[in-house]
């Protein structure tokens, strides 16, 4: 399937941001840590909720889904494997702790995922081997088990990962014993986990300084819970909408909370937004100018911001600089953004004063941006979610026609994304 889009249309009206992916999939990893039901309202339909499904339903979880709605329930493990995917996702290692807890065996898929470093999970399998797991790998799985069961003890995580710390959280809200995680990644989806595993009965504190404690209870029971909206999708939107002065786009559904960081280089590069009692407006400015960003862990810049954000700076006046300081290799798709007329240059020097785990090892993670540039269309294939977000952005910012190939990648995350921008004014077909 691809989008034919013709840009530099008008954008006006509201847009709504559905439930954030990257909560809605951890939240249903945990609905297999108890036999009774969840009820998780604000559900978006995307590819990565589809094979969350699949994984879920593999280990026999029954769901059901009505409009928004995704009622699951696992009354018992029936096959601690999951079966082989239909696609490949970072979800299935998080499914280890709630299978260990529940049936003391498992086995999932290795994972796939963006092709956007090689995004190794040693720090996941370092915390479930401290609280007793054994786990081997071959090439396509995983092997675990926990002859003894899964024991509370203290985890410092050499990086604030956010799966390993939500796998360390998923194994441990059922462990024998308290376990504290120090160096825990704090992202909101992070805390939206947390506040459900509460209501089903965990007991979790959040402490200072990164540290998270759990005391293991022997049970947890159902919940009915209604997940964030998706800050990702918010910071797309926010983007597009900010690229022309023509543009007023309303983006409902969406908290300032969530996006604090992003509103100061909203700010910053001088376009214009108002926060309302039910989502935000922003619009663009006939200059923009350049800013530096340095992409970081929350509360910092988040790394999937960074991509959109890069082709609204290509609209800006002067020089730009980012330093990416998460993944090491999330650069590829300016080659694309190049080929349609912007002036992005990559490096591999850190060009930022945060600490970097890429300092000297050669990884293209700063980028240089002058601007403004003038965007014309051209035919792509999509190389992963936030990239190809940034390619239909790009499209529809540019003057002429585009065609983008491999739109899978984009429904992985974004709901519908072509009717909703549509209602905006974009001129863009779904074509099989
Ligand atoms: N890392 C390790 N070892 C590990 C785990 C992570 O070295 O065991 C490294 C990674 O290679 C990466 C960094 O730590 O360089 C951060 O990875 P993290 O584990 O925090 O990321 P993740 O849990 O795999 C989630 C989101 C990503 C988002 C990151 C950072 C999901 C499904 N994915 O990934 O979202 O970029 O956190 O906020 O929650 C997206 O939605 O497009 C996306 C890529």
């Amino acid at each position: 399937m691809k989008f034919v889009v013709n840009g530099g249309r008008k954008l006006r009206g509201e847009i709504e941001v559905r439930g954030s992916k990257n909560a809605t999939t951890k939240m249903m990893v945990a609905s297999l840590l108890t036999d009774e039901e969840c009820v998780l309202s604000n559900f978006p339909r995307i590819g990565d909720a589809e094979i969350t499904k699949e994984l879920c339903s593999s280990v026999g979880s029954k769901i059901v889904i009505d409009g928004s709605v995704l009622k699951i329930k696992t009354p018992e493990i029936t096959n601690f494997k999951v079966t082989k995917l239909s696609r490949r996702n970072r979800i299935p290692i998080l499914a280890l702790g709630p299978l260990l807890n529940r049936v003391g065996r498992a086995e999932v898929p290795i994972l796939g995922g963006d092709k956007i470093g090689p995004r190794p999970v040693d720090i996941h399998l370092e915390a479930l081997g401290a609280m007793g797991a054994k786990i081997e790998i071959d090439e396509d799985y995983y092997h675990a088990e926990a002859p003894h069961g899964l024991k509370g003890t203290r985890i410092r995580l050499r990086y604030p990962s956010v799966g390993a710390t939500e796998n360390t959280i998923l194994a441990a809200v059922l462990a024998k014993g308290q376990t504290t995680i120090e160096n825990s990644a704090i992202e909101p989806e992070v805390i939206e986990l947390i506040l459900m595993l509460q209501k089903m009965g965990a007991i979790i504190e959040m402490g200072s300084d990164r540290k998270i404690y759990i005391e293991g209870v022997p049970k947890l029971g159902g919940v009915s819970h209604k997940i964030m909206p998706d800050r990702n999708e918010a910071a797309s939107f926010a983007s597009l909408a900010l690229s022309s002065p023509d543009n007023e786009v309303k983006v409902a559904n969406t908290r300032q909370s969530d996006l604090m960081t992003l509103l100061n280089a909203v700010r910053r590069v001088g376009g214009g937004y108002r926060v309302e009692d039910d989502g935000i407006t922003f619009f663009g400015a006939k200059n923009l100018s350049a800013t530096n960003i340095e992409t970081d862990t929350h509360p910092g810049f988040m790394t999937d911001w960074q991509q959109p954000f890069v082709v609204l700076l290509t609209q800006a006046d002067g020089t730009s600089v980012i330093h990416e300081t998460v993944y090491e290799d999330r650069f590829g798709y300016v080659e694309d953004l190049n080929l349609m007329g912007a002036n992005i240059k990559v490096f591999s020097k850190c060009l930022g004063e945060l600490p970097c785990r890429f300092a000297g090892d050669g990884q293209p993670h700063s980028a240089v941006i002058s601007g403004p540039t003038r965007l014309s269309g051209r035919n792509f294939k999509v190389r992963d979610l936030r990239a190809g977000m940034a390619h239909l952005i790009a499209t529809l910012i540019a003057e002429g026609k585009s065609e983008i190939e491999g739109i899978e990648e984009i429904d992985r995350g974004y709901e519908d994304i072509d009717t909703r921008l549509k209602k905006l004014g974009a001129n863009i077909e779904r074509v099989k």
